[in-house]
């Protein structure tokens, strides 16, 4: 009979969850969609009691696939920054989840910031003072919270890893990880634990808050649930795109990653903890004796806009966008800035206007198509170029997530960025690299694998000028976004 991990990875779009074998094979795979509401523009919301019923769905998907397995334990990754609020006494849901996208606390921010507040964030955090993060999405919860007259003695306030272990945990564990709390700006990342200053700013009272554990640091034993054995360990837990970064093996200088997912996160790992300019975030990628820092950029939407793209010229979906964005060599001339709540990394602008610029009576659905693509490629690149300045020149770029099985995006993004782009083999990187570092600290390895194969490298296939043009307009469309001079 296999031994295997029940692998769950609870991400924006879809909760996947993978049954996962000791030598990283994947047994069977199960998967749940999770509806994402905006009830008000750049207000994004999740339910909770949905997200846990599609993990019990995957969960049960898996099982029947594979129903002898022996269960050696459960690893979890998740999307990071999104918020939930339970009750501590049941574990019940008492509100939406506020999703990594929104802002709606960009006022608060402004303010904070406006009271000089920034820069003793980023020391502290790593990471600007922006609504994307948790902190500010947890004090309007708190605000509203006690305002509909909740207790707050039974109030619990987590990222989605700390909501999700509870629940498997049947209520007995109330913690998180060290990088997923690393995302809230609440902790100080030096002493990996809340800063009671951090708490102050953001008005969010320690007592409400889960217990800061390391990655692979013990989280507990199921409760049993549905499909899910009781008295299985939960291992480890990472955030998604620490997860993926653990997973592709970048542990050098000039290595990074790009996931792409409804957003996409670049990251590599960082040189040194301080001394960046905050363009990017330092973001804590796991700890499993001393923290590894990466230097992150977060864009908020490239699967996204090739989803809304895709809606808009009536095409299915993102896949089916990029096949009739391959039936053109350019976009001509239109360039898309998907700016749909702002841009977050390395513009930080939650004003700047989606725009759609060069649009002529003669444009075609397919240009529109790959304008979009190009959007996305062109929005990692304006990451990279910081990475490039303050880290480390990129030699490669490590490619995963679903935007990473499109040939016409990953083509563009070689292109834009003058250097090759490895694609993962692995389609759920996520879920893999929480396994492999559970099983690298349980067999006493603390550095981390060679990294999971390459499908396939796209070497970049237009010259030096071509692409200084394209940069050059791309970065002309970004100004008139944010409503900034363009010089002309
Ligand atoms: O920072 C947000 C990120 O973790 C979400 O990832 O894959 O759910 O879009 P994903």
């Amino acid at each position: 009979m296999p031994l295997a991990f029940l692998a769950i990875d609870q991400g924006t779009t879809n909760t996947k969850v993978l049954l996962v074998a000791e030598d990283l094979r994947v047994l069977a795979r199960g998967s749940s969609a999770v509806p994402l509401d905006m009830p008000a523009p750049a207000w994004f919301e999740q339910d909770a009691e949905v997200i846990w019923a599609g993990v019990l769905d995957a969960v049960e998907q898996c099982m029947n696939a594979v129903p002898n397995v022996v269960l050696a334990g459960v690893t979890i990754s998740v999307q990071r920054e999104s918020v939930v609020a339970w009750r501590r006494s049941d574990g019940r849901a008492l509100a939406p989840v506020i999703g990594w996208q929104d802002g709606r606390m960009a006022e608060f921010c402004a303010e904070l910031a406006a009271e000089g507040a920034d820069a003793m964030i980023r020391a502290r955090t790593g990471l600007r003072l922006d609504p994307m993060f948790s902190a500010p999405k947890m004090r309007w919860l708190v605000d509203s919270l006690r305002s509909a007259g909740a207790a707050s003695d039974d109030l619990c306030l987590g990222t989605v890893d700390a909501f999700l272990v509870h629940r498997l945990t049947g209520g007995d564990t109330f913690a998180t990880e060290a990088g997923c709390a690393s995302r809230t700006l609440l902790l100080d990342v030096d002493k990996t634990a809340w800063s009671p200053e951090l708490l102050d700013t953001f008005g969010i009272p320690a007592e409400v808050l889960p217990e800061v554990r390391t990655s692979a640091g013990g989280f507990g034993r199921t409760a049993g649930a549905g499909s899910i054995p009781a008295d299985l360990p939960v291992l480890a837990v990472l955030g998604d795109s620490h997860a993926a970064l653990y997973a592709q093996g970048c542990r050098t200088e000039g290595a990074a990653k790009a996931t792409y997912g409804t957003g996409s996160s670049v990251m590599a790992p960082a040189v040194r903890r301080h001394g960046f300019s905050g363009l990017l975030s330092t973001t804590l990628a796991w700890q499993i004796d001393d923290p590894a820092f990466a230097l992150e950029g977060n864009i908020l939407a490239t699967g996204a806009a090739l989803a809304s793209t895709a809606r808009l010229l009536g095409v299915a979906d993102g896949p089916a966008l990029a096949a009739l964005a391959a039936t053109v060599s350019d976009a001509g001339g239109l360039i898309m800035v998907p700016a749909f709540a702002g841009l977050a990394a390395p513009h930080w602008d939650r004003d700047a206007q989606g725009l759609l610029v060069g649009l002529a009576g003669d444009t075609e659905p397919a240009q529109v198509a790959r304008a979009a693509i190009d959007a996305v490629a062109h929005q990692v690149c304006d990451v990279v170029d910081v990475i490039d300045d303050e880290n480390a020149p990129l030699v490669e770029l490590r490619a995963d997530g679903g935007g990473s099985r499109s040939d016409v995006l990953m083509q563009a993004q070689a292109d834009l960025l003058g250097r090759p782009v490895a694609v993962s083999a692995a389609a759920e990187l996520s879920a893999l690299g929480v396994v492999e570092l559970a099983l690298n600290v349980e067999r006493g390895e603390r550095g981390a694998g060679p990294g999971g194969a390459v499908a396939r490298v796209y070497e970049p296939q237009i010259d030096v000028d071509r692409r200084a043009v394209a940069r050059a307009r791309w970065r002309d469309a970004i100004r008139r976004s944010r409503g900034l001079d363009t010089g002309r």
